[in-house]
């Protein structure tokens, strides 16, 4: 294959783990996204918001993307902006890791990192509005915003969710992935609504945040989590919500980079240990798809650096046979996610969500390419 860089995004192979998904159960399959040229899931939706945009006519030759971000989403912007000629600035925040800020860096990106908490004792509204502040003052300033663009879900309702459901051959059981901004599970929870209806859609949260209802307190997991709900999911097509302690997300994660030779980031270590679950009460003729966000190498200093897990007080190892346990010993915090949905109406204009992405969100889903759940108010001029 010749292509540039950008055209390797997408068509991620599906991985078996033989060591530690048993013969007489269902069969987990590892959606790999760290294949992608940026090293993970996010080139799929920055590629699909920058192209866009461009041909919107919002983000012109010149032009400088503004966005913020954990790390991942910044990355592939980085990338794809170094790749396209335009600045990129990413706000970022202290869970950010030293390997995701020297990565925005080499691509030539300039980061900003944002240290104020918001009142869910996150960053995310901090860093929002003040990226949304930036794009106000830079001229020829674009936002991609993956957290109120549903252009967001779309990319994987295009790409992942049918390259997840041709490669299963209609034994598609469960799809289990993280949530954040829910590009991910929103596209491709609609995507499975309509064109495989059986399979059980699961997401999974960090024990700390609020997407699924619930209280906000700080974790540590990257990547992961929300103060409210995003309105890149509709919740009714949700079947079951999980969360997941950082230390159950980081010692999985750690026991499949020993015992499967697979290195994975803690979102992953989340979703693995809930896709072990599924598979205990499944046959051998069922698949689960477990989405794995993006590979190790991000959380090499933290994760997979014992010092660091003894600071943040959490054992270093578990065999798989402990994670196999620690799987079987967890309950769903939701089957009926719809009903503690955490909608947040008002969010998009005390955030001052830019008017252009109001007006396109209006756009799609009036022609039915966003869903028409609670959070629809947020799009009616
Ligand atoms: C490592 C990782 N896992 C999971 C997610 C959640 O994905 P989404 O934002 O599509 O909900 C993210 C998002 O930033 C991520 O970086």
């Amino acid at each position: 294959m010749i292509s540039t860089i950008l055209g390797t995004i997408g068509d991620t192979p599906l991985i078996t783990i033989p060591n530690s998904n048993r013969k007489d159960e269902g069969q987990v399959l590892f959606k790999y996204e760290r294949y992608n040229p940026g090293g993970s899931i996010k080139d799929r939706a920055a590629m699909y918001i920058i192209e866009e945009a461009e041909r919107r006519g919002l983000l012109k030759p010149g032009g400088t993307i503004i966005e913020s971000s954990s790390g991942n989403f910044g990355i592939s912007l980085a990338m794809i902006g170094a790749a396209k000629g335009y600045r990129v600035i990413i706000l970022v925040d202290p869970k950010t890791t030293s390997s995701n800020l020297a990565l925005l860096k080499s691509f030539g990106a300039e980061v900003i990192v944002v240290t104020e908490k918001d009142d869910c004792g996150s960053y995310h509204k901090t860093r929002i509005s003040l990226a949304n502040k930036l794009a106000r003052e830079i001229d020829n300033a674009y936002r991609p915003d993956q957290c109120f663009n549903l252009l967001n879900s779309e990319a994987h309702y295009k790409s992942t969710a049918r390259e997840i459901v041709d490669a299963c051959s209609g034994r598609l059981k469960v799809f289990i992935t993280a949530v954040s901004t829910g590009g991910q599970l929103g596209g491709i929870s609609r995507y499975l609504k309509a064109f495989a209806p059986e399979v059980q859609v699961i997401g999974v949260d960090a024990v700390g945040s609020a997407i699924f209802g619930g209280h906000s307190e700080s974790y540590r997991i990257p990547g992961v989590g929300l103060g409210w709900t995003p309105v890149n999911v509709n919740m009714e097509l949700v079947d079951c919500a999980y969360k997941i302690t950082d230390e159950q997300a980081f010692l999985t994660a750690r026991a499949f980079a020993r015992h499967e030779g697979i290195l994975i980031g803690p979102s992953s270590g989340a979703c693995a240990l809930v896709a072990l679950k599924a598979a205990q009460s499944l046959g051998p003729d069922d698949r689960i798809v477990c989405m794995i966000a993006d590979g190790g190498e991000r959380y090499i200093h933290t994760l997979f650096n014992d010092e660091w897990m003894e600071q943040q007080g959490f054992a270093t190892y578990a065999d798989m046979t402990t994670i196999r346990s620690m799987a079987a010993q967890l309950e769903p915090w939701s089957e009926r996610p719809a009903s503690q949905a955490n909608y947040q109406g008002e969010l998009a204009s005390s955030l001052e969500v830019p008017d252009s992405t109001l007006r396109m969100n209006a756009e799609l889903m009036a022609v039915g390419r966003g869903h028409s759940g609670q959070a629809s108010s947020l799009y009616i001029d």
